[in-house]
């Protein structure tokens, strides 16, 4: 773990969050946290998914069901826990494990005071981290709110597919409305293409338009292809940069890590 004495500065947050399942928010989180590793910047991963895969595809399975204090107690007690007591190291990066206690997590948050601001809150004493990247569930409820209002940018996750439209569509109207309430301006960072498998089909391609024509001139939007490797690299317990195994994402993914520290200034 990174010193905090010796490295002061604050880090950038990123939540990466999209209220669809399955269309990558947790695969890319890891491997975007591990190409920001392999350039040399200190990474913290935070699993703010109930269900726990960011935990267990960085092999912390044990803490998913670890005794309090852990994550659900750290939400819903403000106050009494000091984040560092939740941090568990990991081979590339640091990483804030899911808890099976979190399943009522939001039904506590939705009546409680400062209940979309508990994150933030933690992540106030936070130094000696150049990235926080959060790992969004899929849902917009309070953990969600909590990520975006806590990072205030965003990466976003989406499949080559007509779906993606009306996710999206959603997803941005939650940004307004958030932004709107709590007067903060939540920045859209990057789109990530995510578990694409070539050849594309009519609809895939059109999606591909769609996105570069909608997005590509004021939010970079980069690929991350379906490949096996990442799959075991995930059930080896870290990213595809960790991994024995080459994969051919590894470019685009420090592409996309190269662009975040390029302006990682603005996100501070
Ligand atoms: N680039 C990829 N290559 C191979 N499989 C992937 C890739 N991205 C995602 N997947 C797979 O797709 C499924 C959903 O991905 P996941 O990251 O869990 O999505 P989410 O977190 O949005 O629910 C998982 O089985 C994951 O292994
Ligand atoms: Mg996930």
């Amino acid at each position: 773990m990174p010193d905090s004495q010796e490295t002061p500065d604050k880090p950038a947050k990123l939540a990466i969050a999209q209220q669809k399942g399955g269309v990558g928010k947790t695969t890319d989180t890891i491997n975007i946290g591990g190409a920001l590793a392999a350039r040399g910047h200190d990474v913290l991963l935070w699993d703010a998914d109930p269900q726990g895969y960011l935990t267990m595809g960085v092999g912390l399975d044990d803490e998913y069901t670890a005794e309090q204090p852990n994550q659900y107690t750290a939400l819903t007690d403000p106050g009494e826990h000091d984040i560092r007591d939740l941090i568990r190291s990991h081979e590339e990066v640091d990483v804030v494990p899911a808890n099976i206690d979190m399943f009522n997590l939001e039904q506590e948050l939705v009546s409680a005071m400062r209940g979309r601001r508990r994150m933030d809150d933690l992540l106030a004493d936070v130094s000696g981290y150049d990235f926080v990247l959060v790992d969004c569930p899929p849902s917009l409820g309070l953990l969600t709110d909590n990520a975006l209002l806590a990072c205030e940018d965003i990466i976003i996750p989406a499949e080559a597919e007509d779906t993606s439209i009306r996710a999206l569509d959603i997803l941005f109207k939650q940004i307004d409305s958030l932004e709107s309430n709590f007067g903060v301006e939540i920045d859209e960072r990057a789109i990530l293409i995510s578990n694409i498998d070539y050849p594309l089909d009519n609809e895939q391609q059109g999606m591909l338009e769609w996105f570069d024509d909608s997005f590509g001139d004021y939010i970079p939007v980069y690929e991350f292809r379906s490949r096996a490797v990442v799959k075991r690299a995930y059930n080896a317990g870290h990213s595809v940069f960790a991994h024995d195994e080459d994969c051919d994402q590894e470019d685009e993914l420090l592409q996309l890590a190269d662009y975040l520290a390029d302006n990682r200034g603005e996100m501070v």
